[in-house]
């Protein structure tokens, strides 16, 4: 399967957008079952507990990539909002008639937004307004009888005497969905705020419209940080998209990895996430530049992803800037280090710190927080194998001994090995196409459990599909959770990456940086992949203990892996493979006794499989099943189709200690069966 990616930034160390040839390797003609190979034996052996599940297993990793914050999540609807974008050009805003727009450093709001929006409308008149317009995110949704939230400040030269107009219109102009009058009880001479409500009447959904600022008096005006805000998740201020809060709730993921990925980092060390400047009211943020090459307003910063975690009945896992950025800058490890060590003592400080007695803590209370939120896990950078200066090992074994001195209950973990200290995780990161999931989907079998160094899989994916995966995609990865999920007494904790896509405008320089992600949207809707529906499947049917399994007659094909490249040169092709098509895991819920056996078939024939249940002294008869399949491999969801491959779930007859099941083509079904 080939399939053109591209792919920026991030791990590379070149942000030039190439191309990518993603190869998974030739896999034998059809996928089908040998009709006269015996049938699959998958034995469930319920009085032998191989060890629990881990009840974090399945979390969120999040960063600003793929536009999933501004132009995605965060509610904010105006595309540079506070016009530091470009340094020297008002990009995404445009003028209304004939009045010159540029930027003027000269009259910033403060020293965080120091810049503003200068509109020269001398010429503006009642029959020839002027302003500003903007045209969001690839276009400004609105939905019938919706209220709206402008804010922006302004200031105007003397003389100036009002009113401004704010508006939502169509593209063109024509027409206009909501407006209202802004004007100025003090005068326009100062920087003052203004706030109004902009209502929608019973117009149809559409997202290709405008927001504009207009006036018919002349004037010099000059503006910043101007917002527009629709009904956020919960109504909660400076908030969330609330279909892609739902979508995420319906994964009942545990845990929230922030900031990042290659977000955390930053490029070069000043471009960090650095988490002081994200907190407090968003028009004292400076913002900053994302490692994926745009601009982040920091309106989503440390409050509101911990808000984000509040919502969703999630824990955060904190990753701390470690003093390493994507550029190969670093810091050295010793006193250099030692005001980054503090930084992130004092971000868990404000994550978890008392509010009456700690100074951070104190912050969040004033920043609308003063509850303590849950912390167990705190990870010291982000990919560190790539710092090529072996600096990681002192960085590392520096964070963890401070953290682990004030916090001792914390879990610390690492994104490289280290030899100076033992980390409690290592995070492990996979991205790979089906083939390659498929073939290490026995991987922590085998994993020694001699250590005291837990698995942290914090960023995984079969990359199969653009821009969000198909139902190859979904099959990998379902076979890869078989496996984690097989495993959760050593790992402990994963999450898929990247978990957003802006599907606007897929070409290059457009709205996604790297494919393949799991929710895509647009504008005004959304949708889960194949992948998605694959992980809700699995994070709601785990029950907490693993069942020891043993099988027979698995069906396999042969597979030829790619040759790798290595110091740029093609290396000889690997040896070929025989790659197992039928994978499986079972759990089971102590206090119910109900097993979860997950069988996922990825042959395109269906799959008569026998299954036997030892240790029980019954299976009933009738139970559930909840299966997801496609006619083929390339089936996907997308804008149009959202929901064309999905779960369903039907009752099921016929099972007992020992049944004949047949799996669908291209399948991965969840048998909820009912012991005694
Ligand atoms: O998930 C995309 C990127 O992949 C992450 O930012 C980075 O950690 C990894 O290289």
């Amino acid at each position: 399967m080939n399939l053109i990616k591209w792919q920026s930034g991030g791990g590379l160390s070149s942000k030039i957008l190439v191309p990518l040839l993603i190869c998974a390797g030739a896999v034998a003609p059809g996928l089908r079952a040998d009709t006269s190979a015996p049938v699959p034996v998958l034995q469930v052996k319920a009085d032998q507990a191989a060890g629990k599940v881990s009840p974090m297993l399945y979390g969120l990793m999040t960063e600003e990539i793929n536009f999933s914050y501004e132009g995605g999540l965060y509610g904010e609807l105006i595309r540079n909002r506070t016009f530091k974008a470009n340094a020297t050009n008002a990009v995404y805003w445009s003028a209304v008639g004939n009045a010159p727009i540029s930027l003027d450093p000269a009259t910033p709001l403060n020293d965080a937004l120091n810049t503003s929006l200068k509109l020269d409308a001398t010429g503006a008149a009642k029959n020839s307004p002027a302003g500003i317009a903007n045209g969001g995110y690839w276009g400004i949704p609105i939905r019938p009888k919706t209220d709206y939230h402008v804010s922006f400040y302004a200031k105007a030269a003397n003389g100036f005497t009002g009113p401004l107009t704010v508006a939502i219109t169509g593209a063109d102009g024509k027409k206009t969905f909501a407006s209202a009058e802004v004007q100025s009880l003090s005068g326009w001479s100062n920087w003052t705020k203004y706030e109004v409500t902009l209502t929608t009447k019973n117009i149809k959904p559409s997202k290709d419209n405008v927001f504009t600022i207009t006036m018919t008096a002349p004037g010099t005006i000059w503006f910043q940080q101007v917002s527009l805000v629709p009904p956020t998740f919960n109504g909660q201020a400076n908030g969330f998209r609330p279909d892609l809060m739902q979508l995420m709730a319906d994964m009942s993921p545990k845990f929230l990895r922030l900031p990042g990925g290659n977000y955390l980092e930053g490029d070069y060390i000043n471009e960090r996430f650095d988490w002081k400047k994200t907190i407090g009211d968003s028009s004292q943020r400076p913002g900053h530049r994302s490692p994926w090459n745009y601009w982040s307003t920091d309106g989503l910063g440390l409050m509101e992803y911990l808000n984000w975690c509040e919502d969703l009945h999630m824990e955060p896992l904190l990753a701390v800037f470690a003093g390493y950025a994507l550029r190969h800058d670093y810091i050295k490890p010793g006193p250099d280090l030692e005001p980054y060590v503090q930084d992130a003592l004092d971000e868990i400080e404000y994550v978890t710190g008392d509010a009456a007695t700690t100074k951070w803590g104190a912050q969040r209370a004033k920043d609308g927080h003063p509850a303590p939120f849950p912390l167990h896990y705190v990870e010291v950078g982000n990919e560190d194998w790539f710092d090529r200066s072996g600096s990681y090992d002192g960085r590392f074994t520096q964070f963890f001994n401070a953290i682990k001195a004030k916090y001792p209950q914390l879990q610390v973990i690492a994104t490289a090995n280290v030899k100076s200290s033992v980390p409690d995780l290592i995070d492990e990161h996979y991205y790979k196409s089906q083939e390659e999931m498929e073939s290490q989907s026995h991987m922590y079998d085998t994993r020694s459990r001699d250590t005291k160094t837990k698995v942290f899989v914090g960023e995984w994916a079969t990359r199969v599909g653009s821009p969000t995966p198909n139902m190859a995609g979904a099959l990998g990865d379902a076979a890869w959770m078989c496996c984690m999920e097989r495993n959760s007494d050593l790992v402990l904790i994963s999450s898929y990456a990247p978990l957003f896509v802006n599907v606007s405008d897929l070409g290059h320089g457009g709205s996604m940086q790297w494919p393949s992600d799991l929710i895509g949207y647009d504008a005004l809707t959304s949708y889960g992949s194949p992948s998605y529906y694959a992980q809700v499947m699995f994070s709601n049917h785990h029950g907490d203990t693993i069942l020891a399994t043993a099988s027979q007659n698995i069906p396999t094909v042969n597979w030829q892996p790619h040759a790798k490249r290595k110091n740029g040169a093609e290396q000889p092709p690997p040896p070929a493979k025989t790659l197992e098509k039928l994978f499986f895991d079972a759990t089971r819920d102590r206090q119910t006794g109900t097993i979860f056996l997950k069988v996922v078939n990825s042959l395109g024939t269906p799959q008569p499989v026998k299954i036997e249940i030892s240790g029980v002294t019954s299976v009933a008869a009738k139970g559930v099943a909840t299966v997801m399949k496609a006619a083929n491999r390339d089936e996907t969801n997308t804008l149009k189709e959202p929901k064309k491959i999905v779960p369903v779930t039907e009752k099921v007859k016929g099972l007992g200690t020992s049944f004949t099941r047949t799996f669908p083509a291209y399948s991965i079904t969840i048998l909820e069966l009912q012991t005694k």
